[in-house]
């Protein structure tokens, strides 16, 4: 089982192609010259996947896309299947990313048959899981959890093709992270949930993963990487955080 540490940067929708010069090649030199026992992978938005992908060529860094649609090729306007992503090389793609809940409307019906599609492209998917609210009561808390991730595993997800991403809502962006126990609790709490075809499966964080505090967390139990928002826009932070996870 590969449970070696994954650091992937969502970009969300940032980017111009003007970046890939700046910080994915700045990033792809930095670990050329200073590699680490970590696996990398880059989210662009659409547009930059070519181009991100061609920096990416040759290395062992990985190339991810941010959503998938749960159709396969045909008239669905504006929609991107996922084989078209693993024809860009794409190897993971994010699902069922809290802001794709909220301002999509998406449910862990569809999130789990985006998850169908993916995994017969040949993609890895990376399935975000989390709680709304800070203040929610540890079992309330646990409840939804498990319950997005009962709903959003398809029958095909394996330990390899799959992993959970355990993103609080309110953390995202927020400059807020759980305590360390909360973190290794939930982790833990996900690893014993998890069904026995995908129990092995790597548990990401996210949620404000930032360059100070990436090696504490990255160092906890059952953390096996991070989902990295706003600070893989950054090329110093997103290899400290690399850095932190090696
Ligand atoms: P931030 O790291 O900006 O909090 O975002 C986390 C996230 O949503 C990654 O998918």
């Amino acid at each position: 089982m590969n449970k070696r540490k994954l650091v992937a940067g969502n970009w969300k929708m940032n980017g111009r192609r003007e970046w890939v010069d700046s910080l994915v090649r700045g990033v792809r030199q930095a670990l050329t010259e200073q590699p680490y026992d970590v696996d990398v992978a880059f989210c662009p938005p659409f547009p930059y996947l070519f181009d991100v992908g061609a920096a990416l060529s040759g290395t062992a860094l990985k190339l991810g896309a941010q959503d998938c649609s749960e159709r396969t090729d045909g008239a669905f306007t504006g929609d991107i299947s996922a084989t078209m992503l693993r024809d860009m090389a794409c190897d993971y793609v994010i699902i069922g990313h809290s802001e794709r809940r909220e301002f999509h409307g998406e449910t862990n019906q569809l999130i789990a048959s985006k998850m169908v599609a993916a995994h017969k492209a040949g993609l890895t998917v990376i399935v975000c899981v989390g709680e709304k609210d800070a203040k929610m009561d540890a079992t309330t808390r646990n409840a939804i959890v498990k319950e997005q991730i009962r709903q959003s595993l398809c029958d095909s997800a394996d330990a390899q093709n799959t992993i959970i991403a355990y993103e609080p809502v309110w953390a995202i962006g927020s400059g807020l992270t759980p305590t360390n126990d909360d973190i290794v609790t939930m982790h833990g709490l996900i690893a014993g949930f998890l069904p026995l075809s995908v129990k092995g499966a790597r548990i990401l964080y996210g949620g404000s993963v930032k360059a100070d505090n990436a090696a504490t967390i990255l160092q906890l139990p059952g953390v096996d990487g991070a989902l990295v928002g706003g600070a893989s826009l950054k090329k110093d932070d997103f290899i400290k955080i690399i850095a932190g996870a090696g």
